[in-house]
């Protein structure tokens, strides 16, 4: 949610700013902005409503050879998406970035109104801007004001911070909002994401909450907000420059979703063992006696996340007999008053690493003494560092802000974890081999669906692009994929898009059907298929418009029926949801969306 950067060195700043921005856009997008300091500390600020395009295009007006500087792509919370509410802030000698929230900005807004501060934004920001020029008037330099400042702060922050009398540093800060600085050889960048270091360091240092640092062109100092100096630790960036291109696809959905096969086989690599009839997790911290001893397991998660937990959860109960599962919504678990079964694990899935609900009941967990075992795609990140243990899912960048790689990846990882359950409490072992062979062999079964289904979604996406509405419905297994399906599809589409469990229809929601909606339903052929041909048979005698996604060879009464063809059977549904993806990402493309960034998203949502 938000993107932020920075640069100090010998080169042209504005340039590198912008391309840094364009790499975070999908972070959010409604504005963006620069400043950069000339060497007289003359400052050059830029902002504008929209995309970072535009930024450059007024870059372009107002070029300078400034090397130094800080950037900013926003994702609106406090006020509305404008340039006056845009990033980088001014007051004073301040110019300041600033991704999270800050909770009682309004007590402070007061109390520096008192000192003649007037705002010009309607945002938090501005007035940590000025809180920060404030205590700069009796402070000895940037970096004693900013840390006086945070100490009155009540909220979330990643900031980067220039003061104009001081062109040879920016201050940076980090409290529940990620940031992370790239060192490079006379010269040291800011980014808020990894993604925008890529092909300028490979020498990142991650900040930790509660930590400062003075970023000058030697590089970094840090220290906690106590004042108490750190060593600085250097770490090695694993990621290239393909992992954040399109590569000759159109779009980064399409990249991603087609990236599947290869992404998938990255998360199962080492950790599916079919000749052994076994696949396991290196990172949980957990002993085979601490699995036996496990009752319940808690799948905490958001938006797609959470959907993958909800798939997963049907596996681990086929895969285990004596374990409970409840899988939660993170921003509803978060304000619960939820007990904690006995002998309780929880999985916390995120993609990013960085959302602040499932981040907000990680800890919450982590207070009630739950052991938390992550499932996260970003390196580095805060999920990543405060969980107990946990597997990082190796899908490379996601960069779509609609989620697909991920989402496959996150189930394969969980089902492990069921098969680790199941062998440490030696039950099923029929259906463990089961699901090791099929996990073995679902990235090509993927593949296979990509190139026949990839050929002939197009068209049937051009045949229902028009609708309004759309109802999933699946049963069991397939229900989960119904809530993704729709989910992916309302995103990036903007139809409106609901699903329900297919017994469910007739308690309600088959009262919706029209000429309005299209109905997309998942039958499988070796597993509830009578009773979901019935649900699609009563659909259809109301006149439903209903595309049937299915494996089986058998006769399907549907308007436009997507056959695959598949080995698999617990998995199937993953193969689905694939065809469900490319449903979404040509029903979009026909409308005409821009679908790596729909609409009011952003890809990783750091507030609440
Ligand atoms: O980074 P996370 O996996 O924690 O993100 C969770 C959701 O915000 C995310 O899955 C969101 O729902 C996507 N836009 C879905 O495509």
């Amino acid at each position: 949610m938000c993107g932020i950067v920075g640069y100090i060195g010998e080169r042209e700043a504005q340039n590198i700013l912008v391309a840094e921005l364009k790499r975070l856009e999908y972070r959010g997008y409604d504005s963006a902005g620069i400043v950069t300091l000339s060497d007289s500390a003359t400052p050059t600020l830029l902002r504008t409503k929209g995309k970072v395009a535009a930024l450059e295009e007024l870059v372009g007006q107002h070029k300078t050879s400034d090397t130094v500087g800080i950037g900013h792509t926003r994702w609106a919370t406090h006020g509305e998406p404008s340039k006056r509410n845009a990033h980088p802030h001014h007051v004073g000698e301040i110019y300041l970035v600033h991704n999270g929230i800050i909770e009682n900005y309004q007590d402070l807004k007061t109390m520096l109104s008192g000192h003649e501060y007037e705002f010009k934004s309607d945002t938090d920001s501005e007035v940590l801007a000025a809180l920060i020029d404030y205590l700069r008037r009796d402070s000895p330099d940037l970096l004693t004001a900013v840390t006086g400042a945070l100490k009155m702060v009540v909220g979330a922050y990643g900031i980067a911070v220039l003061d104009t009398t001081n062109p040879e540093e920016i201050i940076v800060a980090r409290q529940g909002s990620p940031l992370i600085i790239g060192v490079g050889d006379g010269e040291t960048y800011i980014a808020s994401d990894a993604s925008a270091l890529v092909g300028y360091t490979n020498q990142v240092v991650y900040l930790h909450d509660g930590e400062i640092g003075r970023c000058t062109r030697s590089g970094l100092e840090l220290q906690t907000i106590e004042s108490q100096k750190l060593d600085v630790k250097i770490e090695m960036l694993d990621m290239d420059m393909q992992a954040i291109q399109k590569q000759g696809f159109d779009h980064f959905l399409a990249k991603e979703i087609y990236e599947q096969p290869t992404s998938l086989a990255a998360t199962l690599a080492g950790r599916v063992l079919p000749d052994q009839k076994y696949a396991r997790l290196g990172g949980l911290n957990m002993s085979d006696d601490e699995l036996r001893h496990v009752k319940h397991i808690i799948i905490v998660g958001c938006g797609t996340a959470y959907f993958a937990g909800v798939q997963a959860s049907y596996f681990i109960e086929q895969l285990t007999d004596d374990v409970t599962i409840s899988v939660e919504i993170a921003s509803e678990l978060r304000y619960r008053a939820f007990n904690v079964p006995e002998h309780s694990v929880a999985m916390i899935v995120s993609q990013s690493g960085e959302t602040a609900d499932t981040l907000a009941c990680l800890n919450e967990l982590k207070r009630r003494g739950v052991k938390c075992l992550g499932v996260v795609n970003a390196v580095g990140s805060t999920i990543a560092r405060a969980v107990d243990g946990g597997v990082y899912l190796h899908v490379g960048a996601e960069i779509s802000v609609a989620s697909t790689k991920a989402f496959t990846s996150q189930v394969a990882a969980l089902t492990i974890f069921g098969i680790m359950l199941a062998n440490a409490k030696g039950t099923n072992p029929q259906f463990i081999d089961e699901f090791v062979q099929e996990l073995a062999i679902l990235p090509s079964e993927i593949q296979k669906v990509l190139d026949k289904q990839g050929a002939e979604i197009p068209s049937i996406a051009r045949a229902y692009a028009d609708y309004n509405h759309a109802l999933y419905i699946g049963r069991d297994t397939l229900y989960p994929i119904a809530m993704e399906g729709a989910l992916k599809l309302k995103e990036v589409s903007y139809i409106h898009a609901e699903a329900y469990a297919a017994g469910e229809l007739k308690h309600g929601p088959i009262a919706l059907i029209d000429d309005h909606f299209f109905e997309v339903c998942y039958i499988q052929d070796n597993w509830l298929y009578e009773k979901s041909q019935s649900n699609l048979i009563e659909m259809n005698t109301r006149g439903a418009h209903a595309i049937v996604i299915t494996d089986t060879t058998k006769k399907v009464p549907g308007e436009t029926v997507i056959r695959i063809s598949t080995k698999l059977s617990h998995l199937t549904p993953l193969l689905f949801n694939v065809v469900s993806q490319l449903l979404a990402y040509h029903v979009a493309v026909k409308r005409g969306h821009d679908v790596d960034q729909p609409r009011n998203l952003a890809k990783s949502v750091t507030v609440e």
